[in-house]
Order: C-alpha cells, then sequence, then structure tokens
C-alpha cells in the first residue's frame, strides 16, 4: 500500500491517524503511520508542550498538526484571542448558557470550582487562535504537514506553511469544495464522507471518494470517513486514493484520552448511535446519542448557535463532563463516526496500524485470485 504520499512524507503505510491525544499521535508515527494531532481544544501554550513531547518520542518520524479555521471565519482581524472571546461571548444569549447548565445541573453533575479553567474559555475555530497553533507547529521540524478541518486555510498562511515546505491539507465534504481548496494552494485532499466523526457533510464516502479524486487529480487524495477497517483502505486506493484518514478508530485505543464512561459507550456503539448534532459546535457532527444530545433535539431547546458561537456554550459542558464523568454516565460528548459500530475491544493504536495493513493484504489477495480465476477462465 505504499503510495507517492508516503515517500513525500517518509512514511511507510499510508496511514494518517487523527487525533486529539498526543499518545495517539506519537504511537501511530512510530508504527509507521502518520499521527495527525488537533490542536483545537487546547490552549497555544499547551501545544507547545504537547509537541515538545511528541518531538521526544517519535525521533526521526514525521507527524502533523490540524488547525480549525472556518472559510466564514469570526473575528478574523482581532489579533487577540481574549479580546476576541469577549466580543463573541456579546453574542450569546444567556438562554444558551443557562440551557445547557439546566442539563447538567438536572443529571446532577457538579459544577467546576469557582474560575477554574474550562474549554469554554479558548476561543475554536478561529483563525486568531489557530494562527499561534500554525506558529507553534511550524517551530517543530518534524511536523512534516498542516491540515485545516474547514478546507484551505487563509492565503498568507498557506504560503508561509509552503515557504517552510511543508505540505497544507484541506478536509472536504464534496467535490466543489476539493476544487476550491486546490486552487487556494492546498496540497493534499481529505475527502470526508458523512459516515465520518467531527465535522461532516452530507455525502456517503463510497461516492464522494472516486468523485474527489477525479475533480482534482492529480493532488492527492485521502480517503475519509468509516475507515476502520484494511479491506476499506484497499477499496479507497482502488478508486484512486493516495491513502486513508482516519480519526474515530483512534478513540478506541489504549493511548486515547477518553473518560471511563466515554470509553464503554463507545464500545457498546451501535453505528447508528453516531448521530448528527450541532450541539457540540454549532455545525453538523457526528456524536454519540447521549441524554446531552438528546435534550438539544427537545422542542423547548434553544436552536444551537453558529461556530463559534456554540463552542463557548458547550465549552464548559465539555470539561465538566470530563471531569466528573462518573457523576451521569448517562450524559456524554463523544464525537464519533458511524465506524464506531465496528470497534468492539480497545487496543494498542500500533497494533491497530498492523492489523489495517495485514487486513489491506487480505483484501488486495482476495482481489488477486479473482483475477487470476478470471485470466484461468479466459485460457
Ligand atoms: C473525536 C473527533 C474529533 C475530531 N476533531 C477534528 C478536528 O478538530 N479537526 C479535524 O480536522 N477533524 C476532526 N475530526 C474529523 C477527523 O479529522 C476525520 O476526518 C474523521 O474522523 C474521519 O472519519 P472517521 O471518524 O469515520 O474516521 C474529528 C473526529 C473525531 C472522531
Amino acid at each position: 500500500m505504499h503510495t507517492d504520499l508516503c515517500d513525500r512524507l517518509g512514511i511507510e503505510f499510508p496511514i494518517f491517524a487523527f487525533s486529539h491525544c498526543r499518545d495517539v499521535v506519537a504511537a501511530v508515527s512510530r508504527a509507521g503511520g502518520i499521527g495527525v494531532l488537533g490542536a483545537v481544544g487546547v490552549t497555544p501554550e499547551q501545544l507547545a508542550v504537547d509537541l515538545d513531547w511528541i518531538d521526544g518520542e517519535v525521533g526521526d518520524k514525521p507527524y502533523g498538526v490540524d488547525i480549525v479555521i472556518p472559510q466564514n471565519d469570526a473575528g478574523a482581524e482581532q489579533q487577540d484571542p481574549e479580546q476576541l472571546r469577549a466580543d463573541l461571548l456579546k453574542e450569546v444569549p444567556q438562554e444558551h448558557f443557562d440551557y445547557a447548565r439546566k442539563i447538567l445541573r438536572e443529571h446532577g453533575v457538579p459544577e467546576l470550582p469557582e474560575g477554574e479553567f474550562h474549554n469554554g474559555m479558548i476561543t475554536r475555530s478561529t483563525s486568531t487562535t489557530a494562527r499561534l497553533h500554525a506558529a507553534e507547529a511550524l517551530r517543530h521540524p518534524n511536523v512534516r504537514l498542516i491540515a485545516n478541518a474547514l478546507g484551505a486555510p487563509p492565503q498568507d498562511l498557506t504560503e508561509e506553511i509552503h515557504a517552510t515546505g511543508r505540505l497544507v491539507i484541506g478536509l472536504c465534504g464534496s467535490a466543489s469544495q476539493a476544487r476550491r481548496h486546490v486552487e487556494a494552494g492546498v496540497d493534499v485532499i481529505v475527502a470526508q464522507g458523512g459516515e465520518g466523526g467531527g465535522h461532516t457533510g452530507y455525502i456517503g464516502s463510497m461516492v464522494l471518494w472516486p468523485q474527489v479524486v477525479e475533480a482534482v487529480a492529480p493532488t492527492p487524495v485521502l480517503a475519509a470517513g468509516g475507515v476502520g477497517h484494511g479491506a476499506q483502505i484497499a477499496s479507497a486506493l482502488a478508486m484512486g486514493a493516495q491513502g486513508v484518514w482516519s480519526g474515530t478508530l483512534w478513540l478506541g485505543t489504549e493511548e486515547s484520552e477518553m473518560t471511563n464512561v466515554q470509553r464503554e459507550a463507545l464500545i457498546a456503539a451501535d453505528s447508528r448511535d453516531a448521530i448528527i448534532s450541532r450541539s457540540l459546535t454549532g455545525k453538523r457532527n457526528r456524536l454519540l446519542k447521549s441524554a446531552w444530545t438528546e435534550a438539544w433535539e427537545k422542542p423547548e431547546a434553544p436552536d444551537p448557535l453558529p461556530l463559534p458561537l456554540q463552542d463557548l456554550v458547550a465549552g464548559e459542558s465539555v470539561t465538566r463532563l470530563q471531569t466528573y464523568p462518573d457523576a451521569a454516565p448517562e450524559v456524554h460528548i463523544t464525537p464519533a463516526g458511524q465506524v464506531a459500530g465496528q470497534i468492539k475491544q480497545v487496543r494498542k493504536a500500533a497494533d491497530v496500524v498492523i492489523e489495517l495493513a495485514e487486513q489491506y493484504l487480505d483484501a488486495s489477495d482476495r482481489l488477486v485470485a479473482l483475477n487470476e480465476r478470471l485470466s484461468g477462465g479466459a485460457s
């Protein structure tokens, strides 16, 4: 399964593992794939600590960093994240904060101590914070790619990344988005089908992947959304992708930092439990069904706010549920895709990489055997 992109990045397998957990990123890069660290949930200072740690773990292996800049970027002209947060908070109706707090109060989840840092204090999904993330990433030589979750980064940032010899990667959910990203200078497109975890579009992977490959050729495409088995890698490469990019699969690894409640929900999940909800970021996101997602569907629930405002609403709840997970196991906020239904046990990330490679070979062997039967029958 060695593709041109493997040579460009110096990796053995074209398996890109997206994770917010530095341990997963390091483990996958060490195992011959490439880990990509999601920066959106941490401060730039914490990112610096995490990247230093990964550098110490991976030796000369490459890894990547993922930032989140939407195409409609709120407050792009505001350089100071604290001031931007203060400005954005003015746009959030008190009703939304009250509703989020009511959900947790009704389930008996304790409040955070007064003044405790929580996720809602980070101005996520804005270029103001993401530029600081990118600047930190560029200080680390083993970071060989910078991905933007929501497409092409702003032009000047793309040029800055290119000037350092790194690749710019952009996620998309349709062929037209992919074309726009390439025109804006993106080097590698991640085509994410609607079954995927995190922000997600409407088109299923089976339909999306070949459309995007054709739309942007010869730009390399990574197939994402629903990859949890080596046979799916074989099908992605057969459709012309140069590799796969997966997220949900790595949640079920020993290295992934989830609460026990989230991990149990993941292992117990059926693919149908990975529902679409706007309750976390304001954009369509797949989350495992829980009392949190159900509460936001109730008739009395306020309509989730657009990105990045809903992040500010949900952030405090995310931290409260991570701090007190056992208070109410029925409430959790767990982004995950439909592939959750394929994860039935927790394994080491390196073992997952090896198993994917073995399953890929089995799938390829099946196709070769079919070809041999065909040529045998013809002779
Ligand atoms: C828990 C979780 C969080 C995610 N957060 C981000 C993110 O911050 N940035 C990003 O580019 N993609 C994010 N994604 C999407 C992944 O990059 C990837 O495209 C997706 O997981 C692929 O589909 P899969 O989950 O079926 O493997 C997230 C996915 C998951 C499961």
